[in-house]
């Protein structure tokens, strides 16, 4: 009788434990974004640039996108890494810190330079830092906000105390940039950003809490299928020599991921301000994955924000992908549009599906 009452007051305190620190932040400490950094390649590509090398018109994409241009790599020099380290140095400088304090790296995308290894070991190299951990994400659109949320776990739990984070993608050379592509190749453009993120001791402030979520019932939808070990590999594809071979090009279910973007980024944002107690006018700036000016639009009155409370630059860059986040982030940032005291929320959806937020007390 005595053991069974003492395994049952176990149980309840475990219980009691465990509810308390999935519910609340108990960490001594929260991370803060120090510094932030983005490079974009000089190479403009206007709509018009496009007409010209495929079917489609400024008018089309602009309606349906906002987009006007965005830029693309031209010559061997900008590379996802190399960008990624460019966007990198400025949020270094920017953090006060030096490069040796950075104590883990955390690289978002999915245009890595290599198949493997990942780019977090060449930033790691070409920054010309001690040996410390890197680690490569491929959460697609959602790449910057989840490597934040692993980023703000590893400072809150006391283990590091400055962690690089970089979203960077070179598109440009892996689209159909033919007619028959247009549905995708319009929408994306190349570029980097990055912010270091280190402890900050008064917990109210910084990165308040992350929120991710994934349903891959949907993979499919937005991808690039090959070269992968489950489908057609490399070998297969240089065998067949097939010019009529779509397989190593991105597919996307447009309107089916617009209708789900719009729900998740809706649901994401709610959960994120529900679990801090604030309502959506609490907002000072929401920064959302810049992948369609419409879905941002959709986002902004469907809470009630002003112009003022969302920002948007997917006109001059198109979609970044994982680089989305910090290249809006940072520019709000020099903008003087995030000032300190402010409720910054970051939001994401994207292929996978994936999708998260981050709400940050800046
Ligand atoms: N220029 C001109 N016409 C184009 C075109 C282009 N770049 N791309 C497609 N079209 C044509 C299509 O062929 C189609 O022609 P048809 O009616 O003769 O068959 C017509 O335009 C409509 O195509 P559709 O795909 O139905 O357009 P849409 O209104 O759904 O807009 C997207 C397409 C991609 C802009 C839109 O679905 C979208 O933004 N989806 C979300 C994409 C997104 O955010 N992706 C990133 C997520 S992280």
């Amino acid at each position: 009788m005595l053991l069974i009452s003492i395994e049952v007051f176990g149980f309840i305190i475990r219980f009691i434990f465990l509810k308390l620190d999935f519910n609340e932040n108990y960490s001594m400490y929260n991370s803060k974004i120090t510094g932030l950094g983005h490079y974009v390649p000089d190479n403009v590509v206007t709509n018009d640039d496009l007409s010209k090398i495929m079917d489609t018109n400024d008018e089309w994409i602009q309606e349906r996108t906002g987009i006007k241009e965005r830029r693309h790599v031209s010559g061997p020099d900008d590379t996802t890494t190399s960008m990624g380290v460019k966007a990198a140095k400025i949020a270094i400088e920017r953090a006060g810190i030096d490069k040796d304090d950075i104590d883990f790296i955390v690289f978002a995308t999915l245009s890595p330079d290599y198949y493997f290894p990942g780019p977090g070991v060449l930033v790691q190299r070409d920054l010309g830092i001690k040996t410390v951990g890197a680690l490569d994400v491929r959460n697609q659109c959602s790449g910057f906000v989840y490597g934040i949320s692993v980023a703000d776990q590893y400072i809150k739990s006391g283990m590091y105390k400055n962690v690089l984070v970089i979203g960077s993608e070179v598109h440009s050379k892996g689209l159909d940039m033919t007619t028959r592509g247009r549905g995708v190749s319009v929408i994306f453009g190349d570029g980097a950003g990055a912010a270091i993120l280190s402890r900050e001791e008064d917990t109210s402030k910084g990165i308040l809490s992350t929120h991710l979520h994934s349903e891959g019932q949907h993979a499919e939808e937005l991808a690039l299928l090959a070269p992968g070990m489950g489908g057609r590999w490399v070998t297969d594809i240089v065998a067949d020599a097939n010019p009529d071979d779509e397989s190593y090009l991105p597919v996307m279910n447009g309107q089916f991921v617009f209708k789900n973007a719009v729900v998740r980024f809706s649901e994401v944002i709610m959960e994120g301000l529900k679990a801090n107690n604030l309502q959506p006018d609490a907002i000072d700036m929401l920064i959302p994955h810049q992948a369609n000016l419409r879905i941002s639009q959709f986002i902004q009155k469907k809470f009630g924000l002003s112009d003022d409370q969302v920002f948007n630059n997917i006109m001059k860059y198109g979609n970044t992908t994982a680089a989305s986040i910090p290249i809006a982030l940072t520019e709000a940032w020099e903008g003087g549009k995030v000032k300190e005291g402010d409720l910054v929320v970051l939001a994401a959806f994207g292929s996978g599906f994936t999708w998260g937020s981050v709400i940050i007390r800046w």
